[in-house]
């Protein structure tokens, strides 16, 4: 654009006056300024600025620096979302007249004095991450943000459920926890808050965790082409920097911080059916017997709203579930496990127990003037518990008792954003905030972490040694301790399914690895097309569920047509048999934070076409499973295959990596590759993880040419006996080089439930000799199988009646000892 002389002068002018009106240049953006104090003390630098700004720089570990920072002096530094404590780290800190440097094993801070600014380097001098120069970190009244420098060529992932594409490079992004029903794919903010996200630029990655609860915004150069920012409508400016050179690492470190899921339940691996809602009880009844007589696996069924008395929590609706113990004892001994819909909201109506009850420990929100909250939801006008208090949290677990004794295993808390109809919970309404007290504004992101909190620790208290299962629409970060979190009510469509796979793997890389969206959709009706497809890419899902609206049609995998009722079983009987795998995954992130639902970012971060949106939805599940969503209908796709050599799961044949490629699209099967040096455990077909499968393990290793190792785990799948030493542990590890397959020597007294592992071997010579710790097997043809061919439709399954292809295999004992085969 062109300036005239005339625009240019009052331009000039109106610039000059409003630089004026600001007062050395900021006005009300009160930025933090000159540092005037520096107190070090062992690991931690405490500092003030000559505009009252107060912060403290801490080492947080090696790999983690911890960033506070308000203008008034620094509070107690409590969190909901952190439960790690800082480590003893070995660091060096010093300080010039403009500077103080701090040095770890893994990076250097420098603290610049005038204006305070932080910037993170590598050891040999590169930049991670530096405050935007003379942007920093400011104030607009309680408004608090830090700007950081846009990095050349930098990319943002992570924020956990956000929509869009992996790459949020161009977005700004806000966390406040929304009812967000039937949203588009763009939308935002959805229903949970996680607010951490990676840095991926120049080779390097980092990662920041704001640890502010109040509603926040993160700008990634959306409307910029400057900075990055992060920031939060009150509260302190308060960030963990994270850095190492692989991403995995940076989700160990964030999890170290916020903490890890428990072991699940085992049953919740399998297949959940739902809907809103099944009733009466023969409904349900009629469910689970159809699952089992047409042989499709399930372990859940989970009942929506209308088991309960007009909505009312903690009551049974006694003409459709007059006996709900019996009729959860009957799913049990199918080998059926009960999830019930838990919502906060408690109907405001005299004599309603849990309204009494609710008042009588004075456990309601309550505005400030001291009168309880009223909002309105599914029962009419209700409260709502105080899960940031104890006294709420222990009311709710008290209350949950109802369900243990009736039988319940798992508890769905839904409607915890919180949601009220008008959307609009007023900010005056007070939270304890466990002796912090505070509004609506800090209080709201919480809540749902802290409700999922109170019915974790209740279902614990009520029955000890059985490990719950939990599903909660709204979170925040640490969630992942208590809860799986599904991503509501999502819509029929094909770019929903494509978006939902985006969002759980946004939650994976954020810390959050147990995560769902509601199988084929929850408004409207899929197309048959769309529901075979949905289903097939859910069983690749950490939590598989389907679900579906109230006013929509059967969901059921029958419901569909036959064609799809054998695709649907097909698929859910893979997951079946990759059960083995599947746990062994959950006890990794278990133990590391590490996703079953891997965006390609985790371990090809640095290769720009995983942020391609051509591809940007193919995921890995655990490391060895390359799986290419697509919508429904399509013939011919594009697909990426990254560096290294990837097996066709279905044929055998090798594509090599580095490339695109245009694949055909079956509507009978997902497109699923497996990654060369790849090791799966499986198992054989059951119909719940309640029936015991044979007593042979099969492992699958795929001849590769770089070194691969799997922590193979097993346990009861239920209690806690683990935590005493009820375990089963060994790696398997896969050699390239010497030519070696070794089970390591078993970790843990839990006796496992195979006898003998058959070992299959993919992309072997045929003619390779293999030795067991030096003694040579005798192998036999055996035939790949994962999938059964839809004899009836499928114009392959004519031709080829059996779905697969043929390799060696040989038979060996379970030995606990290690094992070295050799070939
Ligand atoms: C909410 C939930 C949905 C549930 C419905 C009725 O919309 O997101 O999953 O079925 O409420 O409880």
């Amino acid at each position: 654009m062109k300036f005239t002389c005339k625009q240019l002068a009052s331009t000039l002018v109106l610039s000059a006056l409003s630089f004026a009106s600001f007062g050395q240049g900021n006005g009300p953006v009160h930025q933090v300024g000159n540092v005037s104090d520096v107190k070090i003390n062992g690991q931690v630098v405490d500092l003030t600025t000559d505009n009252n700004g107060h912060i403290q720089v801490s080492v947080y570990s090696p790999t983690v620096v911890h960033v506070r920072m308000d203008k008034k002096p620094l509070g107690e530094n409590f969190s909901y979302a952190v439960v790690g404590k800082p480590k003893q780290a070995q660091a060096n800190i010093t300080q010039s007249n403009s500077e103080v440097t701090i040095t770890t094993d893994s990076l250097v801070a420098r603290i610049s004095k005038n204006p305070f600014a932080v910037a993170f380097f590598t050891k040999d001098g590169k930049v991670i991450n530096q405050d935007e120069k003379g942007l920093t970190t400011s104030w607009i009244g309680e408004e608090v943000t830090t700007y950081k420098h846009m990095q050349e060529g930098e990319r943002f992932i992570g924020l956990g459920e956000k929509t869009g594409g992996l790459d949020r490079r161009g977005n700004g992004y806000t966390n406040w926890n929304t009812d967000a029903y039937g949203y588009s794919t763009g939308q935002d903010p959805l229903y949970a808050t996680i607010p951490f996200y990676v840095g991926i630029h120049n080779g390097l990655n980092y990662g920041i965790f704001f640890d502010n609860s109040y509603q926040s915004d993160f700008n990634f150069g959306a409307s910029n082409n400057r900075f990055s920012s992060f920031g939060a409508q009150g509260g302190e400016m308060d960030y963990y920097f994270i850095y190492h050179t692989k991403l995995a690492d940076i989700i160990t470190s964030y999890t170290d911080i916020t903490g890890r899921m428990d072991l699940p339940p085992l049953w919740s691996l399998g297949y959940q059916q739902n809907r809103y809602s099944y009733y009466p009880d023969t409904e349900v009844m009629r469910i689970a017997q159809t699952l089992r007589e047409k042989k499709i696996p399930a372990d859940g069924i989970t009942l929506d709203i209308h088991y309960m008395d007009a909505y009312k929590l903690f009551t049974w609706d006694k003409s459709r579930f007059p006996n709900p113990a019996e009729m959860n004892k009957k799913l049990e001994n199918m080998g059926f496990k009960t999830t019930v819909i838990v919502d906060p909201g408690i109907k405001v109506e005299e004599n309603y127990g849990a309204y009494e009850r609710g008042k009588q420990s004075d456990i309601f929100l309550k505005y400030t003037d001291g009168e309880y909250y009223t909002g309105q939801v599914w029962p009419g006008w209700t409260h709502f518990p105080d899960f940031t208090g104890d006294a709420g949290r222990e009311w709710w677990k008290k209350e949950i008792k109802f369900f243990s004794e009736t039988g319940v295993d798992g508890f769905w808390n839904d409607m915890n954003e919180i949601a009220t109809w008008g959307q609009k919970m007023p900010n005056n309404v007070l939270f304890q905030y466990d002796g912090h007290l505070t509004s609506h504004k800090e209080g709201r992101n919480v809540y749902g972490l802290q409700m999922a909190r109170a019915s974790y620790e209740g279902a614990r208290e009520h029955q000890p040694n059985q490990r719950p299962f939990l599903l909660s629409r709204a979170g925040f970060s640490g969630s992942q301790r208590y809860t799986a979190i599904w991503t509501g009510d999502n819509r029929s469509e094909d770019s929903h399914m494509l978006l939902g796979i985006r969002l759980l793997n946004s939650m994976g890389v954020s810390g959050i690895p147990f995560s769902a969206m509601d199988i084929g959709g929850f408004t409207g009706n899929p197309s048959i097309g769309l529901y075979a497809r949905w289903i097939q890419l859910g069983a690749f899902t950490p939590y598989f569920r389907n679900h579906t609206g109230v006013n929509s049609k059967s969901s059921e995998p029958w419901a569909y047509g036959e064609e799809v009722t054998e695709i649907s079983r097909n698929f859910i009987n893979l997951r079946y048999r990759l059960m083995p795998y599947i746990y062994s995954n959950f006890y990794l992130a278990s133990q590391t934070g590490q996703p079953l639902m891997r965006t390609l970012a985790i371990d090809y971060t640095h290769d720009p076409k995983v942020y391609n949106g051509e591809f940007d939805t193919q995921f890995q599940f655990g490391k060895a499973f390359l799986i290419m969503p697509f919508e429904s209908g399509k013939n011919y796709g594009k697909v990426y295959f990254p560096q290294g050599k990837w097996y066709n799961l279905y044929t055998g044949e090798v594509e090599t990596g580095n490339r695109e490629e245009i694949i055909p699209i079956s509507y009978h099967r997902l497109p699923i590759y497996v990654k060369e040096s790849s090791i799966i455990p499986m198992q054989s077909l059951v119909q719940s993880t309640s029936e015991k499968p044979t007593d042979t393990l099969t492992v699958h290793i795929y001849k590769g040419d770089v070194n691969n190792s799997f922590v193979y785990y097993e346990d009861d799948g239920k209690s806690y006996e683990y935590q005493k030493g009820a375990y089963y542990k060994r790696n398997i590890n896969y050699d390239a080089r010497r030519k070696t397959i070794t089970f390591d020597k078993v970790e843990g007294n839990y006796n496992s439930n195979f006898k003998n592992i058959k070992v299959m071997l993919h992309g072997f010579d045929d003619k390779a000799k293999v030795k067991l710790n030096g003694k040579t097997q005798k192998s036999q043809q055996d035939f790949a199988s994962f999938i059964d061919p839809i004899s009836r439709f499928d114009p392959q399954g004519v031709s080829n009646p059996r779905e697969g292809y043929n390799v060696q295999s040989f038979v060996i004992k379970n030995d606990s000892d290690k094992m070295t085969l050799s070939y």
